[in-house]
């Protein structure tokens, strides 16, 4: 079998169970014989290829098949500029995140050297992100589950960045410091536990429910709890980032005006949605 007999099958596999079956494709078979560029198929299409090439390749068809989404089956995504290893209990890293990093990144002087502290850092993405950006940057990271943990440690490790980072598992709800950051930045679980019945079964049978699933009102319990409890964590004009769900930004708006913050920035979606903000710390509340 070669390159384009191994594509034509295996499009007519997936034809009908996802709607970029080509792609899709395309990157398994890339990705199984360690091609960089998938375009670089289309150049050796006459390339044979060996048993157990054939042998992986259908077999993460098959993976694909049953709705599993490319990334956990590669066990990889691109974020900002790396390559992010993603664990099988770790939610895989979204392009809205991307944006959080793109807000942050305009009120810091580039390669200036901040502290900072990411709750909930899954992948690790964003803390990644931030030493990508801030290079001499010092931070902390934590997640409530161990995979979270050791997922963000491999990343970090992956591009030498392991020493600028402490690294943890902790619950937000509970974890307390009397550090002071310039940035706190987290995109928390924030769907209401109703919202959860409607999303896609690919990511219901294999995305973390405890990183989608907040709480049963609005979903807005774990912004409530880190304006109010971490405010005094952060340093005066220091910022705080959060990647928000859909309907939340008004309730927000006026928590972090409360709490001694104003908006600096935010970022709509076409459906005009706010799924990004970034809050500036003004005014300093007396510790609690
Ligand atoms: C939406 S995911 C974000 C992961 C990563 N920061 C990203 O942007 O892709 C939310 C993360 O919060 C973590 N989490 C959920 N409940 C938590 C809690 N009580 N304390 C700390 N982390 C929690 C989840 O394990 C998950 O990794």
């Amino acid at each position: 079998m070669n390159i384009y007999q191994a594509l034509s099958e295996s499009y007519s596999l997936l034809i009908n169970k996802s709607k970029t079956y080509k792609l899709d494709c395309e990157i398994l078979l890339a990705d199984t014989l360690h091609i960089e560029n998938r375009l670089n198929l289309f150049s050796n299409l006459n390339k044979k290829l060996t048993e157990d090439e054939i042998n992986n390749f259908f077999r993460t068809i098959k993976e694909r098949e049953k709705l599993k989404p490319i990334p956990k089956i590669t066990k990889k995504k691109e974020f900002w500029n790396f390559e992010m290893d993603v664990a099988k209990k770790v939610l895989i890293p979204r392009p809205e995140t991307e944006v959080l990093l793109d807000l942050v990144s305009k009120v810091f002087k580039k390669n200036s050297n901040i502290s900072f502290l990411d709750i909930g850092c899954g992948s690790g993405c964003i803390t990644l992100s931030l030493l990508g950006i801030f290079s001499n940057s010092q931070g902390e990271a934590f997640d409530i589950t161990k995979e979270a943990v050791m997922n963000t440690q491999l990343n970090l490790k992956k591009y030498h960045k392991l020493k600028q980072v402490k690294v943890f598992k902790r619950d937000v709800f509970k974890f307390k410091t009397h550090k002071k950051y310039d940035l706190i930045i987290s995109n928390p679980p924030y769907l209401k536990k109703s919202d959860y019945i409607n999303l896609s079964p690919s990511i219901k049978i294999y995305e973390p429910k405890n990183a989608l699933v907040s709480d049963s009102k609005d979903g807005t319990m774990f912004y409530n709890h880190i304006i109010s409890s971490y405010k005094n964590n952060l340093k005066l004009n220091g910022y705080l980032a959060f990647e928000i769900g859909d309907n939340q930004f008004k309730k927000l708006q006026k928590l972090l005006s409360q709490n001694g913050f104003i908006i600096v920035s935010k970022f709509k979606l076409i459906n005009d949605q706010i799924r990004c903000l970034l809050a500036k710390k003004i005014k300093n509340y007396a510790l609690q």
